[in-house]
């Protein structure tokens, strides 16, 4: 069993810089990566259970119906790497049916990755783990040192790309084609569109977990950034915005009220709203045309209920 990890601890002043910024901006916007703190990961597990939240079981029931005919188009792959693998939870399926000789995993949550990947490889005694607890999205290119030489598949599942506007995603799947190397491959599992009330009560659970999730990022501002958010005087506000093809997910403001981060005063309006995540969803030619654009040829396409994954990659 190998198993390294390797922590390339997150710039406080770039969390502390991004926050201030995007309160300043109009309208005030938050990167929904700062979602993940400890509690942030134990709220997003619990979301993916909850009965409305179908993409995360959806995803599983495709890839476990699908896995000999997705490890066959894949092909012999000596490496697979994950970014956002959070539980490594979802990779060892393909584990099972691709038997890489290395798996890199990659996560803003360094601490709950270690944990997660270090079991893992106790579970694959033959298998080298490499962690890296890094903000992927910042310091992609860094992990190429830990890359072994060989072919790479890039592993994106759970919609994560959805997390990103359509420049942005372009922008991302251009470095994964780097990262990846010419004879690389790209498997990604993204959200369908589908009917919009589906979407709504999915951003919406019934338990209110997607809403304590939203809510957390003030309580995480609070605990580390030194704010004064209370939490009672915003509410969890998502819809779906069928121009844009995505959910919006916001902190509306119950109140006129001033509040401070870090020092810095920020008034909100009555009712005006802190935006926190955008997922885009997809039509299946429409994400093969994005990912065109950022260098990945499709090689084959899979689908159930709502929800695409996606091979890319040179067919040899
Ligand atoms: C991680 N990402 C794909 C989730 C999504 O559906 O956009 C995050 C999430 N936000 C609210 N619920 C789930």
């Amino acid at each position: 069993m190998s198993f390294t990890f390797k922590d390339f601890p997150a710039d406080r002043d770039d969390f502390r810089s991004d926050v201030l910024a995007g309160l300043a901006a109009c309208p005030k916007s938050i990167p929904p990566k700062y979602f993940y703190d400890e509690a942030g990961c134990r709220l997003f597990e619990s979301i993916c259970a909850q009965p409305e939240y179908t993409l995360t079981r959806t995803e599983g029931a495709l890839m476990a119906s699908r896995l000999s005919d997705i490890a066959a188009a894949i092909g012999p792959m000596d490496c697979i790497v994950e970014p956002g693998a959070g539980e490594c939870a979802k990779v060892r399926l393909l584990l099972q049916a691709l038997h890489p000789a290395h798996l890199v995993v990659l996560d803003i949550a360094g601490g709950p990755l270690s944990i997660a990947a270090q079991s893992l490889s106790r579970d694959h005694p033959g298998l080298a783990v490499t962690a890296l607890g890094m903000d992927f999205i910042h310091d992609l290119e860094a992990a190429a040192p830990h890359l072994p030489e060989g072919r790479r598949l890039i592993y994106y599942p759970g919609s994560s790309i959805g997390n990103f506007a359509p420049g942005a995603a372009t922008a991302l799947l251009t470095r994964f084609r780097r990262l990846a190397g010419a004879a690389g491959q790209l498997l990604i599992g993204f959200d369908l569109k589908k009917d919009p009330l589906q979407l709504h009560a999915a951003y919406n659970d019934a338990a209110g977990v997607t809403a304590a999730f939203n809510l957390n990022l003030l309580e995480r501002l609070n605990r580390e950034l030194d704010a004064n958010f209370d939490t009672s005087r915003f509410r969890h506000y998502a819809f779906y915005n069928p121009t844009a093809g995505r959910i919006e997910m916001h902190l509306a403001s119950l109140a006129a009220q001033d509040v401070s981060v870090a020092g810095q005063r920020f008034h909100f309006a009555l009712g005006e709203t802190l935006h926190t995540e955008n997922s885009y969803k997809f039509r299946p030619d429409e994400f093969s045309a994005l990912a065109t654009n950022a260098g990945w040829p499709l090689k084959a396409e899979w689908e159930l209920d709502g929800f695409a994954v996606q091979l890319y990659g040179n067919v040899d």
